[in-house]
């Protein structure tokens, strides 16, 4: 039993890894599994949310209830958020986005010849900095994996792309974090914190759902 705290609200999500292509058969891209963000999306299904999740490609099902995008670069994914943002009343960045992608992608397969070659790479959109630079913005929810000081960086990235909250995970630790099924965050606002112990993603997600759904109407 979910109490429906998120009842007649909108929730936008990002999850999963994006995929920069190099030629027609090689990609970039990183080890997200999407378990967080699928997890954070079912949640807020069964709290009483529209959720909408725009997902990088990711081996997991879509949960009951969860609308559901598939991208696959980052600029697919940007494109997907703002075509609903406008009516969405939070977003919460949790796809691991790739910050580069390839400056031009080969039309045929690369034919190996040379003993090195460089593969030039352009600077991605931040996905989460645009939905917060938006007029018409949602209560905006960041992730940040960090590996050391993470109060420090993730306090420095909440005031940097301008966010109402970061949930920040340390990633040095291998038994979280990624791909794992456990994770345990520490959630940051601009005037205040919460720590949330290692536990299941979707226990996580109730949780971080719960102090979201505080923020957004103080008591
Ligand atoms: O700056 P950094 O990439 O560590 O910030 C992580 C947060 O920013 C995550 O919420 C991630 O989903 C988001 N992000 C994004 N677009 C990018 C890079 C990161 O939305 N290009």
């Amino acid at each position: 039993f979910a109490p429906k705290i998120l009842q007649g609200m909108s929730l936008l999500l990002t999850a999963g890894p994006t995929r920069e292509a190099i030629d027609p058969v090689r990609y970039i891209s990183n080890h997200s599994s999407g378990k967080m963000g699928f997890a954070i999306a079912k949640a807020a299904a069964e709290m009483g949310a529209k959720v909408t999740i725009v997902a990088g490609p990711v081996n997991l099902d879509t949960p009951l209830n969860v609308n559901r995008v598939n991208v696959k670069s980052t600029q697919e994914m940007l494109d997907a958020v703002m075509e609903q943002v406008h009516h969405s009343d939070i977003f919460i960045g949790c796809a691991a986005v790739c910050d580069y992608r390839v400056a031009d992608i080969a039309n045929d397969k690369i034919k190996k010849s040379a003993e090195e070659m460089a593969l030039a790479l352009v600077r991605n959109p931040d996905i989460l900095a645009t939905v917060s630079a938006h007029k018409q913005r949602p209560f905006t929810v960041g992730f940040a994996a960090e590996t050391q000081d993470v109060e420090h960086y993730a306090k420095d990235k909440l005031k940097r792309k301008k966010l109402d909250m970061i949930a920040a995970n340390d990633v040095s630790d291998p038994a979280l974090g990624f791909n794992s099924d456990d994770n345990a965050l520490k959630v940051y606002w601009a005037n205040g914190q919460f720590e949330l112990p290692a536990t299941d993603k979707l226990t996580l997600a109730r949780q971080l759902l719960t102090l979201i759904a505080k923020q957004m109407k103080p008591a």
